[in-house]
């Protein structure tokens, strides 16, 4: 029998105290339906996706031309998320909330405004289902890979438009990972894919949402709903070129209970598939990346 807490036993796996997700995992609890979980090695994960993708999202943010002046919320901001895309668009005299449901993400962005010193930007703690926010209180309302990773991704564009002035924008960029291209192919990449597809699954989160998000914003309401879609290959050396390995680490723990691998073949594919990757002349594209927009009526 382990001699090791509970607590002791997350700090070695990388997870954080936080209880695991299970087929009676409570929906009122964000945290237990989210489908990435909680680890050192995913926050890192995060705070380096908020660089990777800054150009993607930099792009969706001019197509609706946020102003100095205005206010923006981001949802599931994670460790950093956009908040400090948003924060050099609205200043001066903007506002800006970055919100997630997770402590330490929490702790994470108020650490990185506060080394920006980023101003009119407040980072809070919350469920961006039901974020108690004010009705109509924000000219530009984002999220960004949160979508992709619930259950009920209805329920958050629902809170979204609901915290959205008339007329302004809701905006997001998801992922979709049905098309995923490593060539010349490679079987532990392949293997990890399909692993990754059926963990990710495992509490409703739908790893191929991307090409749904325009249906669900006419779906909530939205208005000029445009739609446009990025695949991008990563070069040598560029840290997205593993984040399909990644996304893996990430859900380790989630693999290993659902019975799908075990610790030493999941260490056998990600050594070989990295240094698969790690040669030049393969090409990686890892998702399609959708971006969109819609105007609140
Ligand atoms: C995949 S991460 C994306 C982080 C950030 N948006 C980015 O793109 O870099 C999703 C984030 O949403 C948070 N999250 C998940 N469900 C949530 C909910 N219901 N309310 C608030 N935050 C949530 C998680 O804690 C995590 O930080």
């Amino acid at each position: 029998m382990s001699m090791m807490s509970d607590s002791q036993s997350a700090a070695m796996t990388g997870e954080r105290s936080r209880e695991a997700p299970s087929s009676a995992a409570t929906a009122d609890d964000p945290n237990t339906v989210y489908a990435l979980g909680s680890s050192t090695g995913e926050s890192a994960r995060l705070q380096r996706q908020a660089e990777e993708l800054a150009p993607d999202s930099a792009a969706l943010l001019d197509r609706v031309g946020l102003r100095a002046g205005e206010s923006a919320i981001d949802l599931g901001c994670g460790p950093r998320g956009v908040i400090d895309l948003l924060a050099e668009r609205t200043a001066p005299g903007g506002r800006v909330v970055g919100l997630d449901a997770d402590p330490a993400h929490v702790a994470m962005a108020s650490e990185f405004v506060a080394s920006r010193r980023l101003s009119g930007v407040e980072v809070m703690r919350g469920d961006a289902r039901h974020t108690g926010l004010e009705s109509g209180s924000f000219d530009l309302v984002h999220a960004r890979t949160l979508l992709v990773t619930v259950p009920e991704p209805a329920e958050v564009l629902r809170e979204m438009v609901r915290l959205t002035r008339p007329g302004g924008w809701v905006v997001g960029l998801e992922p979709d990972t049905e098309v995923a291209i490593c060539y010349p192919p490679h079987p532990a990449f392949d293997r990890l894919c399909e692993i990754f597809t059926t963990a990710f699954r495992r509490n409703g989160a739908n790893p191929h949402f991307g090409r749904r998000l325009a249906e669900l914003y006419r779906e909530a309401g939205l208005e000029d709903v445009t739609v446009e879609v990025r695949a991008t290959v990563y070069p040598h050396g560029h840290s997205r070129r593993t984040v399909r390995v990644d996304l893996v680490c990430s859900l380790h723990p989630e693999i290993i209970k659902m019975g799908l691998s075990d610790q030493e073949e999941l260490n056998e594919l990600d050594t070989a598939a990295r240094k698969h990757l790690e040669n030049p002349d393969v090409l990686v594209m890892p998702s399609l990346n959708f971006l969109a927009w819609g105007r609140k009526p």
